[in-house]
């Protein structure tokens, strides 16, 4: 069967061939420990729960208007009033099954054929992919380690062309748990003021998993005057341990709310409906939920990130936010063990996997080669077993 130019050009998953060996290993009773997880290992609150259970015995079952229910809509602009202060109207709100799903819409909504795209890397995967789907060029800026992983203005600069549409600001990142902070998103403000062609897109999505008492800023907030130009790309999946529930949103000018709606209204239709009365619930009870994730999370995050310095030989940026640690591996290659020789951050990964049955996922398949990711969303236990291992495989390493 012939097979679309569009998907064969699609990327095959580098991160694939480790995750399903591990999943392999885990079926054939083997004790891997995962640092693949990309979402929360908290359960959905049960008050979130209930208000699903009683939205579907009160019949709220049947489609809803595209783009969320007027009571989603609203409940979304208001929870953004409390985040940034702005009046966004439900006109300017569009819900969709996920913010992966949103950007999606989002992508082929404003893009042409080879408008381009700044993608700061290390990135999450599925932007380049998407924008290339939607006939984009994505166009990857590394953001140094030394600052943190956010790139500087001159590195945008230097990567703007007629051609630029966009630019992705995910703040914090996964991989790398960067923050970006105000004096940051200031230059990146002036930055966009002189260059009126270029829209922000900014996933918010773990804006409520940020530690040490930092405050997340809204690009927005700091250049109100890019309103006409500026989408909000946020859901529950993260901050609310909903990412089974599939709810994320957009909160955008209306023209781009409306042809994201069009698209949807061609595909999915409208989120399921007990979802959005489950995520009205969510952002009615906020910090409630939030706070005491994110306290775990703290926690974890200093964990990991004692255990990852300690082993001689790994740098490690301290995350600030999200729920991922994106050490340099790149003082193990040329080094070899057990028949293994690393030349790559696959390598690497293949090596933890088939010697002391840890999962990472190679930096490479976020545009950072010479990095591993590792998700703390999992036990104290699990946390201190796996980089236990890590540094014993590590230390076989000559
Ligand atoms: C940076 C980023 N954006 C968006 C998403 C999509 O989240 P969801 O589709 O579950 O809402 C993810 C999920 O991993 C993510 O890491």
């Amino acid at each position: 069967m012939r097979i679309a130019d569009r998907i064969a050009d699609i990327p095959a998953s580098p991160t694939l061939a480790i995750s399903a060996k591990a999943a392999e290993l885990k079926r054939a009773g083997v004790d891997v420990v995962s640092f693949s997880a990309g979402e929360p290992d908290f359960d959905t609150a049960a008050s979130i729960c209930e208000a699903a259970t009683s939205a579907m015995k009160a019949g709220r079952t049947h489609y809803t208007p595209v783009g969320g229910a007027p009571e989603l809509k609203e409940a979304i602009c208001a929870h953004y009033k409390r985040k940034t202060g702005f009046d966004f109207t439900p006109a300017e709100c569009v819900a969709s099954c996920g913010a992966k799903h949103t950007l999606y819409n989002l992508f082929l909504s404003i893009l042409n054929d080879g408008d381009e795209v700044i993608i700061p890397a290390p990135y999450w995967v599925s932007y380049p992919t998407q924008v290339r789907i939607a006939g984009g060029v994505p166009v990857e800026v590394s953001g140094a380690a030394e600052n943190g992983f956010v790139p500087s203005v001159a590195d945008l600069e230097a990567a703007r062309t007629a051609n630029t549409r966009a630019i992705v600001i995910n703040n914090p990142t996964n991989p790398t748990g960067a923050f970006w902070d105000r004096s940051q998103l200031t230059e990146i403000a002036e930055w966009l003021k002189a260059n009126p062609n270029i829209i922000v897109i900014s996933d918010a999505i773990y804006d409520e998993l940020i530690y040490d008492d930092l405050e997340y800023t809204e690009l927005l907030n700091i250049a109100p005057e890019l309103r006409d130009r500026y989408v909000i790309v946020n859901g529950v999946s993260k901050a609310f341990a909903m990412t089974g529930w599939r709810l994320g949103y957009a909160l955008a000018p209306p023209a781009v709310v409306s042809a994201m709606q069009k698209i949807q209204s061609q595909s999915t239709s409208n989120p399921t409906s007990v979802t959005q009365f489950a995520t009205i619930e969510a952002l009615k009870q906020g910090e409630a939920v939030i706070a005491p994730m994110r306290r775990e999370f703290t926690k974890r995050r200093d964990l990991i990130y004692k255990l990852l310095t300690d082993i001689p030989g790994v740098k490690l940026v301290k995350p600030r936010g999200a729920f991922y640690a994106f050490p340099d591996i790149s003082s193990t290659y040329g080094k070899s063990a057990n028949g293994h020789t690393i030349e790559s951050d696959m390598d690497f990964a293949t090596y933890l996997l088939d010697t002391v049955q840890v999962a990472v996922v190679p930096g490479g398949a976020f545009g950072a080669p010479g990095f591993i990711r590792m998700s703390y969303a999992s036990s104290e236990a699990s946390i201190t077993e796996g980089v236990t291992r890590i540094a014993r495989a590590i230390a076989a390493l000559s």
